[in-house]
């Protein structure tokens, strides 16, 4: 038999996230719940009645017009099949067995995924017990084999952002360092390092579709890095990666990013009002920037997330974690969807170790399966 790497042969096995989310509450994945703007399924549609379905996608018009709409040059782009294959592209390039990248902890597990199946090893540096994470913490992880270092920002599922200072302070004082900041949730955290992508040639940004725009089921993100970072990973890049149909969509949502902008609004005042829920029942939670609040709602979480479930309210069990037992991740949407989950919630509040003294303790429940996390 002809076996696979060592670094595959030592993987574990990959769980993929729970299927038969289809008609259902999701608030599971932060994904955009309530749909792109409707003049890009109109584009779709078109799409479908030409020859785009048997041509071979082309690149270059997308380029440009991405590459405009992000103010950066098309040598400064590369098309991506989300972030996910970005993260991808960027270990291809750069890593090689026992090279080593550095990420927080918790954080969106495919940059360790990749780095894996890359051969490279993870160094994860923890968040402190009140969910801070400091230049000087990521440094410290960093020496002379550190290839790249992962930073969503706003990080999943913590909802929190490493401030503009720190990010600079790592960007300088780790040269030799890729810094990818993932810029997935850029739309509800209004916070971009972006432009500082032609002042720090180790710096790489992703951004992705598949969030507030609301494509995640077409698959795109975009790399935005300088052009000698941008050079070879074009070269390494696995040249159809990207379909026609997500960049049609893409070209068409980008005009209408003032829809974007009100969606985001609005899902940043329904957070802040599950927020609000939250400190009125005695629920801990993690201040977020992002779509998503991370709560401790104590040892049954996993049960309340199957009670969730029942009632077709798909929310995000991160009690797995050793680290975050009792937490559960909720992605906030339209302000009657958060009414529903915040009245789910209230059903389940006896279950729930709140700081006033609600609920009751109980031996942890046996943890769910591992999975993505969303
Ligand atoms: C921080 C972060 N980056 C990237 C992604 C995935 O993005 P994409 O759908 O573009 O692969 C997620 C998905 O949950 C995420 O949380």
């Amino acid at each position: 038999m002809v076996r696979p790497r060592k670094a595959v042969e030592r993987l574990k096995p990959y769980h993929p996230p729970r299927e038969g989310r289809g008609g259902k509450l999701r608030l599971d994945f932060n994904e955009n719940t309530v749909g792109c703007a409707p003049q890009v399924v109109r584009v779709l549609r078109n799409m479908l009645s030409s020859d785009w379905l048997s041509r071979y996608p082309e690149y270059e018009e997308a380029r440009n017009a991405l590459a405009a709409y992000f103010g950066v040059s098309p040598d400064e782009l590369l098309l991506a099949n989300g972030t996910d294959d970005a993260i991808k592209m960027v270990c291809d390039t750069f890593v090689g067995p026992g090279d080593e990248m550095v990420v927080p902890a918790p954080t969106f597990p495919v940059y360790e995924f990749f780095q894996t199946v890359a051969g490279g090893s993870t160094k994860r540096v923890r968040y402190d017990e009140k969910f801070r994470l400091t230049a000087g913490m990521l440094l410290a992880a960093v020496n002379k084999r550190t290839r790249w270092m992962a930073i969503a920002n706003p990080n999943n599922p913590t909802g929190t952002v490493v401030s503009q200072r720190d990010l600079r302070t790592i960007l300088r004082k780790a040269p030799d360092t890729l810094i990818l900041v993932d810029e997935a949730y850029v739309d509800f955290s209004g916070q971009t390092v972006l432009p500082w992508i032609r002042k720090y040639p180790n710096l790489i940004v992703t951004r992705t579709f598949s969030k507030a725009f609301g494509l995640a089921g077409l698959r795109l993100g975009c790399i935005l890095t300088n052009a000698e970072v941008a050079e070879p990973m074009r070269r390494a890049q696995n040249p159809f990666a990207v379909n026609s149909l997500a960049l049609a969509c893409a070209l068409e949502a980008i005009k209408h990013d003032k829809y974007v902008a009100r969606y985001a609004r609005q899902v940043c005042s329904n957070r802040d009002r599950l927020c609000c829920f939250l400190d009125k029942i005695g629920i801990p939670y993690v201040h977020s920037l992002s779509n998503f609040v991370l709560a401790r709602v104590g040892a049954r979480a996993s049960e309340i997330a199957l009670k969730l479930r029942a009632q077709d309210i798909l929310i995000r069990d991160w009690s797995y974690d050793p680290r975050l037992q009792g937490y559960l991740r909720f992605t906030a949407g339209s302000t009657e969807q958060t009414r529903r989950l915040i009245q789910g919630l209230a059903e389940f509040q006896s279950l729930m170790e709140t700081s006033n003294g609600a609920g009751r303790r109980r031996k942890p429940a046996k943890k769910s399966s591992k999975g993505r996390s969303s």
